[in-house]
Protein backbone atom coordinates (compact mmCIF):
# COMPACT_ATOMS: atom_id res chain seq x y z
CA UNK A 1 0.00 0.00 0.00
CA UNK A 2 1.62 3.61 -0.96
CA UNK A 3 1.55 5.52 1.99
CA UNK A 4 -1.20 8.08 2.09
CA UNK A 5 -0.40 11.80 1.53
CA UNK A 6 0.57 14.41 3.99
CA UNK A 7 -2.56 16.11 4.97
CA UNK A 8 -2.33 19.62 4.21
CA UNK A 9 -1.22 21.12 7.45
CA UNK A 10 1.69 18.84 8.01
CA UNK A 11 5.06 20.46 8.45
CA UNK A 12 7.12 19.14 5.28
CA UNK A 13 10.60 20.03 7.49
CA UNK A 14 10.01 17.67 10.19
CA UNK A 15 8.54 15.12 7.32
CA UNK A 16 11.61 15.33 6.00
CA UNK A 17 14.22 15.25 9.24
CA UNK A 18 12.70 12.44 10.23
CA UNK A 19 13.22 10.73 6.83
CA UNK A 20 17.03 11.37 7.44
CA UNK A 21 16.62 10.22 11.18
CA UNK A 22 14.80 6.49 9.74
CA UNK A 23 17.72 6.80 6.62
CA UNK A 24 20.21 7.07 9.80
CA UNK A 25 18.54 4.23 11.69
CA UNK A 26 18.75 2.02 9.12
CA UNK A 27 22.27 2.06 7.88
CA UNK A 28 24.91 0.23 8.95
CA UNK A 29 26.40 1.84 12.30
CA UNK A 30 23.91 4.84 12.08
CA UNK A 31 26.08 6.30 9.56
CA UNK A 32 25.88 8.41 6.47
CA UNK A 33 27.56 10.82 4.46
CA UNK A 34 25.86 13.83 3.39
CA UNK A 35 25.79 12.70 -0.53
CA UNK A 36 24.40 9.33 0.50
CA UNK A 37 21.78 10.65 2.57
CA UNK A 38 20.86 13.06 -0.45
CA UNK A 39 20.54 9.97 -2.35
CA UNK A 40 18.71 7.81 0.02
CA UNK A 41 16.13 9.79 1.26
CA UNK A 42 15.98 12.01 -2.08
CA UNK A 43 16.22 15.21 -0.74
CA UNK A 44 18.40 17.76 -2.41
CA UNK A 45 21.80 17.95 -1.09
CA UNK A 46 21.27 21.67 0.34
CA UNK A 47 17.94 20.57 2.58
CA UNK A 48 20.16 17.41 3.80
CA UNK A 49 22.58 20.25 4.69
CA UNK A 50 20.38 22.39 6.84
CA UNK A 51 17.85 19.47 8.32
CA UNK A 52 21.40 17.69 9.39
CA UNK A 53 22.78 21.46 10.79
CA UNK A 54 19.73 21.71 12.73
CA UNK A 55 19.91 17.78 13.97
CA UNK A 56 23.58 18.00 15.19
CA UNK A 57 22.42 21.79 16.65
CA UNK A 58 20.11 19.57 18.99
CA UNK A 59 22.53 16.99 19.62
CA UNK A 60 20.49 14.48 17.65
CA UNK A 61 23.62 13.87 15.27
CA UNK A 62 26.98 14.16 14.81
CA UNK A 63 28.81 15.58 12.12
CA UNK A 64 32.54 14.57 10.99
CA UNK A 65 33.64 15.95 7.84
CA UNK A 66 30.88 14.68 5.56
CA UNK A 67 30.58 12.18 7.66
CA UNK A 68 26.77 11.76 9.98
CA UNK A 69 25.77 9.84 13.14
CA UNK A 70 23.62 9.46 15.18
CA UNK A 71 23.98 10.68 18.56
CA UNK A 72 22.94 9.18 22.22
CA UNK A 73 20.92 12.18 23.06
CA UNK A 74 18.37 11.04 20.44
CA UNK A 75 17.41 8.40 22.74
CA UNK A 76 15.47 10.94 24.44
CA UNK A 77 12.51 10.41 22.01
CA UNK A 78 12.77 6.96 22.87
CA UNK A 79 13.09 7.33 26.59
CA UNK A 80 9.51 9.79 26.05
CA UNK A 81 8.03 6.59 25.32
CA UNK A 82 9.08 4.41 27.40
CA UNK A 83 8.76 6.55 30.30
CA UNK A 84 5.10 7.19 29.21
CA UNK A 85 3.75 3.91 28.61
CA UNK A 86 5.81 2.38 32.10
CA UNK A 87 6.04 -0.87 31.40
CA UNK A 88 9.86 -1.35 31.55
CA UNK A 89 9.88 0.39 35.17
CA UNK A 90 7.17 -1.56 36.26
CA UNK A 91 7.52 -4.25 34.91
CA UNK A 92 11.17 -5.06 34.13
CA UNK A 93 11.88 -6.09 37.42
CA UNK A 94 9.68 -9.02 37.51
CA UNK A 95 11.04 -9.83 33.80
CA UNK A 96 14.06 -9.64 35.13
CA UNK A 97 13.24 -12.09 38.43
CA UNK A 98 11.92 -14.50 35.46
CA UNK A 99 15.29 -14.19 33.85
CA UNK A 100 17.11 -15.20 36.94
CA UNK A 101 14.89 -17.59 38.63
CA UNK A 102 14.63 -19.67 35.11
CA UNK A 103 18.53 -19.00 33.83
CA UNK A 104 16.90 -18.03 30.11
CA UNK A 105 16.32 -14.66 27.97
CA UNK A 106 13.13 -13.13 28.99
CA UNK A 107 11.78 -10.11 26.97
CA UNK A 108 8.66 -7.85 27.36
CA UNK A 109 7.22 -6.58 23.73
CA UNK A 110 4.27 -4.62 22.90
CA UNK A 111 2.73 -4.72 19.54
CA UNK A 112 3.55 -2.05 16.91
CA UNK A 113 1.51 -2.24 13.18
CA UNK A 114 2.60 -5.20 11.84
CA UNK A 115 5.32 -6.03 14.19
CA UNK A 116 6.50 -6.85 17.83
CA UNK A 117 8.30 -4.31 19.28
CA UNK A 118 10.84 -4.85 22.09
CA UNK A 119 10.45 -2.71 25.40
CA UNK A 120 12.92 -4.70 27.82
CA UNK A 121 15.02 -7.26 27.71
CA UNK A 122 16.72 -9.52 30.11
CA UNK A 123 19.50 -11.08 28.05
CA UNK A 124 21.30 -14.32 28.70
CA UNK A 125 22.14 -15.01 25.28
CA UNK A 126 24.30 -18.48 24.87
CA UNK A 127 24.24 -20.11 21.84
CA UNK A 128 22.39 -17.51 19.85
CA UNK A 129 23.72 -15.66 16.67
CA UNK A 130 20.88 -12.90 17.32
CA UNK A 131 20.68 -10.11 20.33
CA UNK A 132 17.91 -7.77 19.74
CA UNK A 133 17.67 -5.13 22.06
CA UNK A 134 15.30 -2.38 23.37
CA UNK A 135 13.34 -1.10 20.14
CA UNK A 136 13.73 -3.61 17.51
CA UNK A 137 10.77 -4.30 15.66
CA UNK A 138 9.95 -7.86 14.44
CA UNK A 139 7.63 -9.18 12.35
CA UNK A 140 4.79 -10.34 14.61
CA UNK A 141 4.02 -13.48 11.88
CA UNK A 142 7.68 -14.61 12.98
CA UNK A 143 7.60 -14.77 16.89
CA UNK A 144 5.88 -15.74 19.72
CA UNK A 145 4.09 -12.21 20.88
CA UNK A 146 2.59 -11.56 17.32
CA UNK A 147 -0.38 -14.55 17.31
CA UNK A 148 -1.21 -13.12 20.64
CA UNK A 149 -1.58 -9.88 20.06
CA UNK A 150 -3.55 -10.58 17.06
CA UNK A 151 -6.00 -12.65 18.51
CA UNK A 152 -6.53 -10.21 21.02
CA UNK A 153 -8.10 -8.33 18.03
CA UNK A 154 -7.51 -4.55 16.44
CA UNK A 155 -4.47 -5.56 14.58
CA UNK A 156 -3.67 -4.88 11.04
CA UNK A 157 -3.55 -7.46 8.91
CA UNK A 158 0.33 -8.22 7.84
CA UNK A 159 1.85 -6.65 5.58
CA UNK A 160 5.22 -8.35 4.29
CA UNK A 161 8.01 -5.59 4.29
CA UNK A 162 11.77 -5.07 5.12
CA UNK A 163 12.92 -5.77 8.42
CA UNK A 164 16.17 -3.96 9.64
CA UNK A 165 17.47 -6.58 11.79
CA UNK A 166 16.64 -10.13 10.74
CA UNK A 167 18.17 -12.86 8.33
CA UNK A 168 15.79 -13.72 5.91
CA UNK A 169 12.96 -16.05 6.68
CA UNK A 170 14.05 -19.75 7.56
CA UNK A 171 12.47 -22.69 6.27
CA UNK A 172 10.01 -22.64 9.33
CA UNK A 173 10.00 -25.54 11.88
CA UNK A 174 6.16 -24.83 12.43
CA UNK A 175 4.72 -24.83 8.90
CA UNK A 176 1.42 -23.60 10.50
CA UNK A 177 0.00 -19.65 9.09
CA UNK A 178 -0.11 -17.23 10.98
CA UNK A 179 -3.99 -17.31 11.03
CA UNK A 180 -3.78 -20.93 12.86
CA UNK A 181 -0.86 -19.73 15.11
CA UNK A 182 -3.46 -16.75 15.86
CA UNK A 183 -6.27 -19.08 16.39
CA UNK A 184 -4.27 -21.37 18.56
CA UNK A 185 -2.85 -18.72 20.55
CA UNK A 186 -6.59 -17.43 21.39
CA UNK A 187 -7.65 -20.88 22.54
CA UNK A 188 -4.45 -21.26 24.72
CA UNK A 189 -3.44 -17.58 26.21
CA UNK A 190 -0.29 -18.79 25.18
CA UNK A 191 1.75 -19.12 21.80
CA UNK A 192 5.46 -20.48 20.54
CA UNK A 193 7.99 -19.32 18.12
CA UNK A 194 9.51 -22.26 17.00
CA UNK A 195 12.06 -21.53 15.15
CA UNK A 196 10.70 -18.62 13.12
CA UNK A 197 13.57 -16.12 13.44
CA UNK A 198 16.39 -17.86 13.33
CA UNK A 199 17.07 -21.55 13.25
CA UNK A 200 17.80 -22.83 16.95
CA UNK A 201 15.67 -19.59 18.83
CA UNK A 202 12.84 -21.03 20.47
CA UNK A 203 10.76 -18.33 22.30
CA UNK A 204 7.06 -19.21 24.69
CA UNK A 205 5.06 -16.33 25.20
CA UNK A 206 2.38 -15.10 27.58
CA UNK A 207 0.23 -12.03 27.52
CA UNK A 208 0.19 -9.27 29.88
CA UNK A 209 -3.85 -7.22 30.48
CA UNK A 210 -4.35 -4.59 32.06
CA UNK A 211 -7.18 -3.94 34.38
CA UNK A 212 -9.58 -3.24 31.20
CA UNK A 213 -8.76 -6.74 29.92
CA UNK A 214 -6.72 -5.36 26.92
CA UNK A 215 -3.67 -6.86 26.30
CA UNK A 216 -0.63 -4.56 26.73
CA UNK A 217 2.48 -6.15 26.07
CA UNK A 218 3.57 -9.72 26.16
CA UNK A 219 6.57 -11.57 27.93
CA UNK A 220 8.59 -14.11 26.48
CA UNK A 221 10.89 -16.95 27.57
CA UNK A 222 13.61 -17.47 25.20
CA UNK A 223 15.86 -20.43 24.64
CA UNK A 224 17.90 -22.46 22.43
CA UNK A 225 17.03 -25.85 21.03
CA UNK A 226 20.10 -27.53 22.90
CA UNK A 227 18.59 -26.93 26.23
CA UNK A 228 15.03 -26.70 25.07
CA UNK A 229 12.73 -27.64 22.50
CA UNK A 230 9.76 -25.98 21.46
CA UNK A 231 7.80 -28.40 23.39
CA UNK A 232 9.69 -29.09 26.36
CA UNK A 233 10.13 -25.14 27.14
CA UNK A 234 6.39 -25.24 27.11
CA UNK A 235 5.94 -28.40 29.37
CA UNK A 236 9.29 -27.11 31.65
CA UNK A 237 8.26 -23.00 31.12
CA UNK A 238 4.95 -22.57 31.27
CA UNK A 239 3.63 -22.07 34.80
CA UNK A 240 6.45 -20.12 35.70
CA UNK A 241 6.11 -17.75 32.93
CA UNK A 242 2.28 -17.25 33.65
CA UNK A 243 2.35 -17.21 37.04
CA UNK A 244 5.30 -13.90 36.64
CA UNK A 245 2.87 -12.62 34.05
CA UNK A 246 -0.38 -12.70 36.53
CA UNK A 247 2.11 -10.89 39.05
CA UNK A 248 2.59 -8.57 36.31
CA UNK A 249 -1.31 -7.75 35.74
CA UNK A 250 -1.33 -7.38 39.50
CA UNK A 251 2.06 -4.92 39.73
CA UNK A 252 -0.53 -3.35 36.38
CA UNK A 253 -3.47 -3.00 38.50
CA UNK A 254 -1.93 -1.97 42.40
CA UNK A 255 -0.43 1.28 40.60
CA UNK A 256 -1.37 4.05 40.92
CA UNK A 257 -1.31 6.79 38.24
CA UNK A 258 2.45 8.32 37.79
CA UNK A 259 2.73 12.27 38.84
CA UNK A 260 3.76 14.08 35.76
CA UNK A 261 7.44 14.50 36.49
CA UNK A 262 9.88 15.64 33.69
CA UNK A 263 13.51 14.08 32.96
CA UNK A 264 14.54 15.72 30.35
CA UNK A 265 14.32 19.41 29.62
CA UNK A 266 12.12 20.51 26.69
CA UNK A 267 12.16 22.64 23.76
CA UNK A 268 13.74 25.51 25.54
CA UNK A 269 16.37 25.35 23.69
CA UNK A 270 14.87 25.66 19.99
CA UNK A 271 14.73 29.97 20.19
CA UNK A 272 18.21 29.80 21.92
CA UNK A 273 19.76 27.57 19.27
CA UNK A 274 18.00 29.57 16.15
CA UNK A 275 19.49 32.57 17.08
CA UNK A 276 23.18 31.33 17.44
CA UNK A 277 23.08 28.57 14.13
CA UNK A 278 20.93 30.95 12.11
CA UNK A 279 20.34 30.46 8.81
CA UNK A 280 21.04 26.79 8.63
CA UNK A 281 18.97 26.40 11.60
CA UNK A 282 15.40 24.90 10.32
CA UNK A 283 13.01 25.67 13.22
CA UNK A 284 9.96 24.11 12.50
CA UNK A 285 11.94 20.92 12.41
CA UNK A 286 13.60 21.19 15.64
CA UNK A 287 10.00 22.21 17.63
CA UNK A 288 8.51 19.50 15.69
CA UNK A 289 10.49 17.02 16.98
CA UNK A 290 10.06 18.94 20.92
CA UNK A 291 6.30 17.85 20.94
CA UNK A 292 7.32 14.47 21.39
CA UNK A 293 9.83 14.94 24.46
CA UNK A 294 6.49 16.97 26.35
CA UNK A 295 5.40 12.62 26.97
CA UNK A 296 6.85 11.02 29.64
CA UNK A 297 5.98 9.83 33.27
CA UNK A 298 2.72 10.34 34.23
CA UNK A 299 2.04 11.73 30.54
CA UNK A 300 1.17 8.82 27.92
CA UNK A 301 -1.26 10.93 26.46
CA UNK A 302 -1.50 14.94 26.48
CA UNK A 303 -4.35 17.31 24.76
CA UNK A 304 -3.14 19.87 22.14
CA UNK A 305 -2.95 22.70 24.65
CA UNK A 306 -1.10 20.64 27.16
CA UNK A 307 1.36 20.18 24.47
CA UNK A 308 1.98 23.43 23.96
CA UNK A 309 2.10 24.54 27.50
CA UNK A 310 5.01 21.46 27.95
CA UNK A 311 6.60 22.83 25.12
CA UNK A 312 6.23 26.60 24.87
CA UNK A 313 5.00 26.23 21.56
CA UNK A 314 2.15 28.35 20.19
CA UNK A 315 -0.78 26.51 19.82
CA UNK A 316 -1.09 26.65 15.92
CA UNK A 317 2.32 25.28 16.03
CA UNK A 318 2.01 22.61 17.81
CA UNK A 319 -1.21 21.45 16.02
CA UNK A 320 0.78 21.51 12.99
CA UNK A 321 3.26 19.26 14.40
CA UNK A 322 0.69 16.92 16.11
CA UNK A 323 -0.75 16.00 12.74
CA UNK A 324 2.27 15.81 11.03
CA UNK A 325 3.42 13.39 13.94
CA UNK A 326 0.04 11.33 13.44
CA UNK A 327 0.24 11.10 10.01
CA UNK A 328 3.98 9.67 10.39
CA UNK A 329 2.24 6.94 13.03
CA UNK A 330 4.41 8.75 15.97
CA UNK A 331 1.21 9.81 17.89
CA UNK A 332 -2.07 8.28 17.67
CA UNK A 333 -5.24 10.37 18.47
CA UNK A 334 -8.00 9.62 20.05
CA UNK A 335 -10.65 12.15 21.05
CA UNK A 336 -8.76 15.37 22.58
CA UNK A 337 -6.06 13.51 23.72
CA UNK A 338 -2.58 12.86 21.59
CA UNK A 339 -0.82 9.81 22.58
CA UNK A 340 2.87 8.97 22.09
CA UNK A 341 3.25 5.22 19.76
CA UNK A 342 6.10 2.96 20.14
CA UNK A 343 7.01 3.25 16.34
CA UNK A 344 9.18 6.64 17.89
CA UNK A 345 11.31 3.90 18.89
CA UNK A 346 11.89 3.71 15.38
CA UNK A 347 14.01 7.03 15.92
CA UNK A 348 17.47 5.99 16.42
CA UNK A 349 17.04 4.10 19.52
CA UNK A 350 18.02 0.57 18.77
CA UNK A 351 21.25 1.34 17.13
CA UNK A 352 22.30 3.30 19.78
CA UNK A 353 20.99 1.14 22.60
CA UNK A 354 24.14 -1.25 21.20
CA UNK A 355 26.78 1.30 21.81
CA UNK A 356 29.01 0.48 25.07
CA UNK A 357 30.38 3.36 26.82
CA UNK A 358 33.57 3.30 25.27
CA UNK A 359 31.72 3.94 21.93
CA UNK A 360 30.02 6.35 23.74
CA UNK A 361 33.22 8.28 24.84
CA UNK A 362 35.27 8.02 22.15
CA UNK A 363 34.17 11.32 20.31
CA UNK A 364 34.05 13.14 23.29
CA UNK A 365 37.53 12.01 24.00
CA UNK A 366 38.61 12.88 20.37
CA UNK A 367 36.88 16.31 20.74
CA UNK A 368 39.52 16.57 24.36
CA UNK A 369 42.62 15.45 22.32
CA UNK A 370 41.72 17.55 19.66
CA UNK A 371 41.54 20.86 21.63
CA UNK A 372 44.26 20.06 24.23
CA UNK A 373 46.55 18.17 21.65
CA UNK A 374 47.00 15.90 24.63
CA UNK A 375 46.38 12.09 24.43
CA UNK A 376 43.22 11.47 26.23
CA UNK A 377 41.56 7.57 27.44
CA UNK A 378 39.01 6.05 29.37
CA UNK A 379 39.57 2.77 31.38
CA UNK A 380 37.99 0.86 33.87
CA UNK A 381 39.17 -1.39 36.98
CA UNK A 382 40.08 -4.88 35.72
CA UNK A 383 41.36 -6.56 38.92
CA UNK A 384 43.84 -4.23 40.76
CA UNK A 385 44.99 -3.25 37.16
CA UNK A 386 43.25 -0.67 35.34
CA UNK A 387 42.37 -1.35 31.32
CA UNK A 388 42.03 1.13 28.17
CA UNK A 389 39.01 0.70 26.88
CA UNK A 390 38.97 4.06 24.61
CA UNK A 391 41.43 6.46 23.47
CA UNK A 392 42.36 9.39 21.35
CA UNK A 393 45.97 9.52 20.76
CA UNK A 394 47.19 13.15 20.41
CA UNK A 395 50.22 13.22 17.59
CA UNK A 396 52.91 14.59 19.98
CA UNK A 397 55.08 11.15 20.96
CA UNK A 398 55.02 9.77 24.04
CA UNK A 399 57.38 6.87 25.76
CA UNK A 400 54.55 4.95 27.09
CA UNK A 401 53.18 2.97 23.86
CA UNK A 402 49.15 2.52 25.06
CA UNK A 403 46.36 0.91 23.20
CA UNK A 404 42.79 -0.04 24.14
CA UNK A 405 43.47 -3.17 25.68
CA UNK A 406 46.58 -2.12 27.36
CA UNK A 407 46.68 -3.04 31.26
CA UNK A 408 48.51 -0.71 33.89
CA UNK A 409 48.94 -1.22 38.18
CA UNK A 410 46.03 1.17 39.53
CA UNK A 411 47.87 2.12 42.37
CA UNK A 412 50.49 4.28 39.98
CA UNK A 413 48.25 6.08 37.50
CA UNK A 414 45.82 8.66 37.95
CA UNK A 415 42.81 6.29 36.55
CA UNK A 416 43.78 3.93 38.74
CA UNK A 417 43.46 6.19 41.63
CA UNK A 418 40.13 7.81 40.64
CA UNK A 419 38.76 3.88 40.04
CA UNK A 420 40.23 2.97 43.69
CA UNK A 421 39.05 6.19 45.30
CA UNK A 422 35.26 4.84 43.99
CA UNK A 423 35.44 1.66 45.42
CA UNK A 424 33.45 1.27 48.38
CA UNK A 425 36.53 1.18 51.39
CA UNK A 426 36.58 -1.92 52.33
CA UNK A 427 36.96 -2.83 48.66
CA UNK A 428 39.49 -1.27 48.15
CA UNK A 429 41.53 -1.95 51.36
CA UNK A 430 41.12 -5.66 50.27
CA UNK A 431 42.33 -4.79 46.49
CA UNK A 432 45.44 -3.05 47.70
CA UNK A 433 45.90 -5.30 50.26
CA UNK A 434 46.50 -8.37 48.09
CA UNK A 435 48.65 -6.19 45.39
CA UNK A 436 52.54 -5.60 45.21
CA UNK A 437 53.26 -1.70 45.37
CA UNK A 438 56.55 -1.78 43.59
CA UNK A 439 58.55 1.59 43.10
CA UNK A 440 58.28 1.84 39.11
CA UNK A 441 60.49 4.81 39.34
CA UNK A 442 61.62 6.62 41.77
CA UNK A 443 58.81 8.95 42.47
CA UNK A 444 56.57 6.22 42.31
CA UNK A 445 54.17 6.25 45.71
CA UNK A 446 54.63 2.62 47.89
CA UNK A 447 53.65 3.27 51.11
CA UNK A 448 50.55 2.26 51.94
CA UNK A 449 49.50 4.63 54.44
CA UNK A 450 50.41 7.38 52.22
CA UNK A 451 48.52 5.74 48.97
CA UNK A 452 45.37 5.71 51.13
CA UNK A 453 45.91 9.36 52.25
CA UNK A 454 45.98 10.09 48.42
CA UNK A 455 43.11 8.01 47.64
CA UNK A 456 41.25 9.98 50.36
CA UNK A 457 41.87 13.09 48.75
CA UNK A 458 40.87 11.83 45.13
CA UNK A 459 37.80 10.94 46.77
CA UNK A 460 36.99 14.29 48.62
CA UNK A 461 38.56 16.55 45.49
CA UNK A 462 37.39 14.58 42.25
CA UNK A 463 40.69 13.95 40.85
CA UNK A 464 43.71 12.63 40.39
CA UNK A 465 47.10 14.20 39.32
CA UNK A 466 50.06 11.44 39.15
CA UNK A 467 53.61 12.65 38.07
CA UNK A 468 56.23 10.30 37.14
CA UNK A 469 55.15 6.95 39.51
CA UNK A 470 54.84 4.73 36.43
CA UNK A 471 56.90 6.52 33.91
CA UNK A 472 59.50 9.50 34.47
CA UNK A 473 58.41 12.78 32.30
CA UNK A 474 55.00 11.08 32.23
CA UNK A 475 51.98 13.27 33.78
CA UNK A 476 48.05 12.01 33.93
CA UNK A 477 45.66 13.88 34.92
CA UNK A 478 42.37 11.73 35.73
CA UNK A 479 38.33 11.93 36.76
CA UNK A 480 35.54 9.69 37.38
CA UNK A 481 32.69 9.10 34.66
CA UNK A 482 29.39 8.02 36.78
CA UNK A 483 26.73 6.20 36.38
CA UNK A 484 22.97 7.29 37.46
CA UNK A 485 23.25 6.05 40.72
CA UNK A 486 26.65 7.79 40.87
CA UNK A 487 28.76 4.46 40.66
CA UNK A 488 32.05 5.15 39.37
CA UNK A 489 32.13 3.23 36.18
CA UNK A 490 35.26 4.43 34.27
CA UNK A 491 37.80 7.25 34.65
CA UNK A 492 39.34 9.63 31.87
CA UNK A 493 42.38 10.94 31.53
CA UNK A 494 45.05 13.68 29.51
CA UNK A 495 48.02 12.52 29.65
CA UNK A 496 51.50 14.68 28.68
CA UNK A 497 54.79 15.30 29.18
CA UNK A 498 55.39 15.87 33.12
CA UNK A 499 58.13 18.90 31.98
CA UNK A 500 55.57 20.56 29.81
CA UNK A 501 53.55 22.17 32.56
CA UNK A 502 53.71 22.55 36.15
CA UNK A 503 50.95 20.71 38.19
CA UNK A 504 49.47 23.69 39.02
CA UNK A 505 48.92 25.13 35.45
CA UNK A 506 48.24 21.72 34.70
CA UNK A 507 45.23 21.56 36.97
CA UNK A 508 44.39 25.19 35.95
CA UNK A 509 44.56 24.74 32.13
CA UNK A 510 43.79 21.16 31.59
CA UNK A 511 41.08 20.07 34.53
CA UNK A 512 38.05 22.64 33.66
CA UNK A 513 38.26 20.57 30.27
CA UNK A 514 38.60 16.94 31.13
CA UNK A 515 35.58 17.50 34.00
CA UNK A 516 33.83 18.85 30.60
CA UNK A 517 34.69 16.08 28.58
CA UNK A 518 33.11 13.48 31.48
CA UNK A 519 30.17 15.74 32.31
CA UNK A 520 29.37 14.71 28.41
CA UNK A 521 29.81 11.05 28.78
CA UNK A 522 28.02 10.95 31.63
CA UNK A 523 25.03 13.10 30.19
CA UNK A 524 25.16 10.51 26.75
CA UNK A 525 25.30 7.62 29.62
CA UNK A 526 22.05 8.80 31.98
CA UNK A 527 19.82 9.30 28.29
CA UNK A 528 21.26 5.57 26.61
CA UNK A 529 21.26 3.89 29.95
CA UNK A 530 17.49 4.86 30.95
CA UNK A 531 16.48 1.95 29.57
CA UNK A 532 18.73 -0.09 27.96
CA UNK A 533 22.03 -1.50 29.66
CA UNK A 534 25.33 0.08 28.25
CA UNK A 535 27.92 -2.51 28.40
CA UNK A 536 31.38 -1.08 30.00
C1 LIG B 1 13.53 -12.19 21.95
O1 LIG B 1 13.25 -11.61 23.00
O2 LIG B 1 14.68 -12.19 21.51
C2 LIG B 1 12.47 -12.93 21.20
C3 LIG B 1 11.16 -12.97 21.70
C4 LIG B 1 10.18 -13.66 21.00
C5 LIG B 1 10.50 -14.31 19.81
C6 LIG B 1 11.80 -14.27 19.32
C7 LIG B 1 12.78 -13.58 20.01
O3 LIG B 1 9.56 -15.00 19.16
Amino acid sequence: MPPLPPPPEAVGPLIRGIAVLRELTAAPGGRRSLGELSRTTGLARSTVDRIVATLARIGYVRTEGRTVTLAPPLMELGNAYLLAVRLPDLLGPHADRLADALDESVSIAVPDRDGIRFVHQATRRRSLSLSFRIGDLLPADRTAPGPLFAADGGRPAYEPHDWPVLPPRPAAADPRSFQQRTEQAGRDGWSVDDQLIEPGLVALAAPVRDVSGRQVCAVSVVSHTSRHSAEDLRAALLPDLLAATREMEQELSRSEPAAPKSEWATAAWTTDAKQEAGADFVESLARGLSVLTAFGTGRPSLTLSAVAQATGLPRATARRALITLAHLGYIAQEGREFGITPQVLDLGFAPLSRLTLPQLAQPHLRDLCAQLHDSASMAVLDGADIRYTARAASERIMAVRITVGTRLPAYATAMGRVLLAGLPVEQRADLLAAEDLRPLTPHTVTDRAELAAQLDRVAAEGYALVSDELEEGLRSIAVPVRDREGRTVAAVNAAMHSHRHSPEQTRADILPALRETAARIEADLRIAGRFASVQG
